[in-house]
């Protein structure tokens, strides 16, 4: 069964065919896929198509990618892959949705999904160093700067970009809940 997630603004759920346009149409803008490693620019339906199936057909111990629904609607997609070992988080959000602390939200409920329901001990990520808005978003969950390596970026045509990883550890996470408790 999908593992469907609430708060008090957003719905993580599975994809639905009716998702597909909207999907395709925000992925398209390259303000949203340059920063992300693997997705071309411009995105097809092609894409979308190899996307929604990839979704469709890979086991959830081996990666769950959840839709970011704000009540109205598809507005960005969230994800872990590595389920079974140690977890790594990507997410984007439509432009549109930007600034209303909708990626921060999301984050934060994949934390506690990864700690407190799949026991993982650490989740961890990157970004590329032109992204302060990402960045923005790790730190105030608590993630933590590990260092500095090179990734290709897609949809600026394969060139290697400065990255940053980052990590969370259970431990870490499960201190700042307390203290925001
Ligand atoms: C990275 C990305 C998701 C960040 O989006 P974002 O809108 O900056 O992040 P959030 O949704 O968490 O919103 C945060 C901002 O909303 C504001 N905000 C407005 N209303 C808010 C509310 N009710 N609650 C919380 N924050 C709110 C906050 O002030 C916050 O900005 P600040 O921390 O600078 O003060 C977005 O820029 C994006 O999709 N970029 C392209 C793809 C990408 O980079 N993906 C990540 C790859 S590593």
């Amino acid at each position: 069964m999908f593992p469907e997630l609430q708060s008090e603004r957003l719905i993580l759920r599975d994809f639905r065919e009716s998702d597909f346009d909207v999907h395709n149409a925000f992925l398209n803008d390259f303000d949203v896929s340059k920063m992300l490693t693997v997705v071309p620019h411009p995105y097809t339906k092609d894409d979308g198509e190899w996307w929604f199936d990839h979704c469709r057909t890979t086991p959830h111990s081996e990666e769950i990618n959840w839709v970011i629904d704000n009540g109205e609607g598809l507005v960005g997609v969230i994800g872990i892959r590595n389920v079974s070992t140690t977890p790594h988080l990507g997410y984007w959000l439509a432009k549109s949705a930007w600034g209303k602390g909708y990626a921060s939200e999301a984050t934060n409920m994949i934390c506690n999904y990864v700690f407190n329901r799949m026991n993982a001990l650490a989740m961890n990520t990157g970004l590329f160093t032109i992204n302060p808005k990402s960045l923005n978003v790790l730190q105030k969950n608590g993630f933590e700067i590990t260092g500095e390596t090179k990734e290709k970026n897609r949809a600026r045509g394969d060139i290697e970009m400065d990255y940053t990883t980052v990590t969370l550890t259970k431990d870490r996470w499960q201190s700042m809940q307390a203290i925001a408790a």
